[in-house]
C-alpha cells in the first residue's frame, strides 16, 4: 500500500491494512419480509474479530514532517509483511499529526475518546510526549513510543502503560561525553534546540563529559525549525571550543550543516552530534558537507547484518529510498505490537497479559538485538559512535565504537 503526499498532510486518515476484505454491518443481508428482525449472521462474519485500531501520532508537518513520513512507511511496511494481522485481527491504522504540545494531547483525546484506537504508537518530539503522558496514563492506553526521547518518562513519569522503543534522551547524548573528552578534548561548547529533548541533551551530555574530565564553556541553544545558524555559529567561532556536541534533526540539522560548512567550520572544530544530525535523510540534502561529523546513534545504514540488509532491501524496494533510523525504530515498534497481540491472541481487553507480553518480545531487528529493560520499559540499546566518510564516492556513517547494553539509569542523577 502506498499513500500520496497528499494523504500525509490529511487531518486524519483511517487506512485498513485488509488484504481480504472484513464483511461489515453493510454487508449483511437485510431481514426477510415478515422475520422477526436481522437474519443471522454468515458464520465467517460471526467468527470474525474486530479490528486492531492502532493511532499513529507522527510529525506529517513542520521541522520533523520527513521524520513522521519515514516513520510511517515502516509502520506500514512491517504491518504488511504480517499479513495486516495481529491476533487475528484485522489492523486498521488511524493517522494524525501530532504537532506541537497542545495539538498533541488534542489528537491523543480524539484517538482515545472519538476514534477508541486499541493503542497509540509513533511520537517524535519529548515535549509532545511529556504533554501527553498524564493523559495517556490516567485513560490507561498502551503507549508504544517510536521516537521520542523525554528522560522524564522513563524516570519520575514513568507509567507502566507506556513502553518505548526508541531512546531517552540521555541515552544518546550520554554515549558521548567520554569519547568527545579523549578524541577531542576537554572544553565543550554544546549547540541545541531549545525546547525539552535539547534541555535533556545537554544534561546528558554534561553527566559523562564532567566524568571524564571536561568542562562546558557555554550551553547554546537555537529556536526549533531555526531558519538561520549564523549567530550561534559566530559565538562557536569567538568560544573556539575543543570540540561542540550538538543535536539538530530534519529540517534544522539539513541547515545546520551546511552553515557548519560554509562558516568555515568544517574540519577546524570537531563536532559530534545526536546521530539525527547527520542521519540518512540529512546526508541525502547535504551530500558531502556531512563528511567528518562524528555522531552516536543506535543504528547505521552501514551495520552489515543479515537483519539490517533485509530490512534495507525491503524498505528500498517498497518506497524507492533509503530508510534511517526513525524507520527502523518505526518497523521495530510494529514487530512489537504484532508479536505481543499474537501472545494474547488478540485479546487486547486482557491488558495486564498484553503489558506482560509486550515487556518480555525479544527479536534481532534492523538495530540488532531488541530487548525492553522491564523495570522501565525502555529499549536497551547498543550505541554506535559513526564518523561520516566518502565511502565509495558516497558519504556514509561508518561505525568506529560500539557500546553495549546501553541503558538508562532510570532515576535522574
Ligand atoms: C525529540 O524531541 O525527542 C527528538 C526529536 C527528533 C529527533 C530525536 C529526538
Amino acid at each position: 500500500m502506498r499513500i500520496g503526499k497528499s494523504t500525509w498532510l490529511a487531518g486524519l486518515v483511517v487506512i485498513s491494512l485488509a488484504l481480504a476484505g472484513c464483511a461489515g454491518r453493510a454487508g449483511q443481508p437485510a431481514p426477510k419480509a415478515g422475520s422477526a428482525g436481522p437474519a443471522p449472521a454468515p458464520r465467517a462474519e460471526q467468527a470474525a474479530k474486530p479490528p486492531l485500531k492502532i493511532g499513529i501520532l507522527v510529525p506529517y508537518s513542520g521541522v520533523y514532517s520527513k521524520l513522521g513520513e519515514s516513520m510511517t512507511r515502516a509502520y506500514e511496511l512491517y504491518f504488511e509483511e504480517a499479513g495486516g494481522k495481529a491476533g487475528g485481527r484485522q489492523i486498521e491504522l488511524v493517522k494524525e499529526d501530532e504537532g506541537d504540545p497542545q495539538t498533541g494531547l488534542r489528537k491523543v483525546r480524539k484517538l482515545v475518546e472519538q476514534d477508541q484506537v486499541d493503542m497509540i504508537t509513533g511520537i517524535v518530539r519529548s515535549d509532545v510526549l511529556a504533554a501527553v503522558r498524564d493523559a495517556v496514563h490516567e485513560a490507561k492506553k498502551i503507549l508504544i513510543v517510536a521516537n521520542a526521547g523525554a528522560d522524564v518518562v522513563t524516570r519520575e513519569k514513568k507509567s507502566p502503560y507506556i513502553f518505548r522503543v526508541s531512546f531517552t534522551n540521555w541515552q544518546i547524548a550520554a554515549s558521548q561525553g567520554e569519547v568527545a573528552a579523549r578524541l577531542f578534548g576537554k572544553k565543550a561548547v554544546t549547540l541545541n534546540p531549545d525546547y525539552q529533548a535539547g534541555k535533556d541533551n545537554v544534561k546528558g551530555f554534561r553527566d559523562t563529559y564532567e566524568k571524564a574530565g571536561g568542562k562546558i564553556l557555554k550551553e547554546i541553544y537555537f529556536p526549533l525549525g531555526n531558519a538561520d545558524f549564523a549567530p550561534y555559529l559566530a559565538q562557536v567561532k569567538q568560544l573556539n571550543p575543543d570540540v561542540v556536541y550538538a543535536f539538530a534533526a530534519g529540517s534544522d540539522a539539513v541547515r545546520l550543516v551546511k552553515q557548519w560548512k560554509e562558516y568555515g567550520l568544517l574540519g577546524q572544530i570537531p563536532i559530534i552530534s545526536n546521530g539525527f544530525m547527520v542521519e540518512e535523510d540529512v546526508l541525502a540534502a547535504v551530500g558531502a558537507d556531512a563528511v567528518g561529523h562524528y555522531s552516536a546513534l543506535s543504528w547505521a545504514y552501514s551495520l552489515d547484518t543479515p537483519e539490517n540488509k533485509a530490512f534495507i532491501e525491503k524498505f528500498r524496494k517498497k518506497y524507492g529510498v533509503a530508510p534511517d533510523v526513525y524507520a527502523a525504530q518505526a518497523y521495530d515498534a510494529a514487530r512489537l505490537i504484532v508479536e505481543a497481540v499474537n501472545q494474547v491472541k488478540g485479546d487486547t481487553t486482557n491488558q495486564a497479559a498484553l503489558m506482560e507480553a509486550l515487556k518480555k518480545v525479544t527479536f534481532r531487528g534492523p538495530r540488532g538485538e531488541f530487548k525492553l529493560d522491564p523495570t522501565t520499559q525502555n529499549i536497551i540499546l547498543t550505541m554506535y559512535i559513526r564518523q561520516v566518510q566518502n565511502v565509495d564516492g558516497k558519504p556514509t556513517n561508518v561505525v568506529r565504537e560500539t557500546i553495549k547494553d546501553w541503558k538508562d539509569p532510570g532515576v535522574t542523577r
